[in-house]
């Protein structure tokens, strides 16, 4: 795993507390090419899991606190990894928001639209990602491959929209895609070992997908650790060719 990568990898993970990223996490620690795991999360110590893992891998694992919605702590990490040195190697941006489980819920028709819900939607699924390329890109900058990913959705494929809805989500994805694809052409003049990726999961069984998984069959209902371990591959086998591309966690490219 992750062999394509020179070298002893550091990976930043963003949206590390629970479901995909956190079995990102996971994955990445039970891989001898990854050296160390920068975990960002808005409230580390309030998962768990993350914790155990931090435990059991303290030269390793170092969890951080990160609310992608607050552009100075992304700013800060980023410049402290800096300071010390530390070139990331991988950046995946895992954290999405579709429902809070409260009054955030999908729209279904126009009237659902609300100025605020937006926002909130856009500041998770595009500001973050976004301040990410600008403050993480530079640093990736070097000799040897390197991934910038961001989790997507295959809902933000403009081509493959038949069913309309849940608006916030999907244009958010569809604007995460086209920073991710203008960034990878800026990348290519500027930071060229670095591969800008988007990247749908599947439908994965996990707190985002929880309400809405009534209709989806058991085998295209996927766990997260079965995905995490299909993103590292489809990341292991990207060239710099794929660079702005969006792939499903099979490796198959989806249209914009
Ligand atoms: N699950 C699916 O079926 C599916 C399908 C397609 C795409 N995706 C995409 O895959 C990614 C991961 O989804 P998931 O299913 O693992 O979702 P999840 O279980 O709901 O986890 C969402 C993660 O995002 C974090 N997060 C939310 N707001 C944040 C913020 N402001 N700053 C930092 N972290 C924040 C959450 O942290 P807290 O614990 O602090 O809330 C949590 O770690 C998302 O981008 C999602 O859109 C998922």
């Amino acid at each position: 795993m992750l062999e394509t990568f020179p070298g002893s990898i550091t990976a930043v993970v963003q949206g590390s507390s629970r479901g995909i990223g956190l079995s990102l996490v996971r994955r990445l620690l039970d891989c001898d090419r990854v050296g160390r795991v920068i975990a960002g999360a808005r409230k580390p110590a309030a998962s768990e899991a993350l914790m155990e893992l931090a435990d059991t891998h303290r030269q390793r694992l170092r969890p951080v606190e990160l609310d992608v919605t607050r552009p100075e702590q992304i700013e800060a990490l980023a410049a402290s990894l800096g300071d010390e040195g530390l070139r990331p190697r991988l950046v995946l941006n895992v954290a999405g928001l579709l429902h809070d489980g409260a009054d955030l819920v999908p729209e279904k028709r126009l009237e659902d639209l609300d100025a605020a819900r937006l926002e909130r939607v856009f500041a998770v699924n595009v500001l973050g990602p976004a301040l990410m390329m600008r403050h993480f890109l530079p640093l990736m900058e070097g000799d040897g491959k390197a991934v910038f990913a961001a989790l997507s959705a295959r809902v933000g494929s403009i081509g493959d929209n038949r069913l309309g809805g849940w608006y916030a989500y999907r244009s958010s994805k569809a604007a995460l895609n086209q920073m991710l694809h203008t960034a990878a052409i800026e990348a290519r003049r500027r930071f060229s070992n670095v591969i800008v990726a988007a990247l749908h999961p599947g439908t994965t069984d996990t707190g985002l997908s929880k309400p809405f998984q009534a209709n989806v069959p058991d085998d295209k209902l996927f766990s997260p650790d079965f995905v995490a371990e299909r993103l590292l591959q489809v990341i292991d086998d990207l060239d710099t060719k794929d660079s702005g591309g969006f792939f499903a966690w099979d490796g198959q490219a989806i249209p914009w």
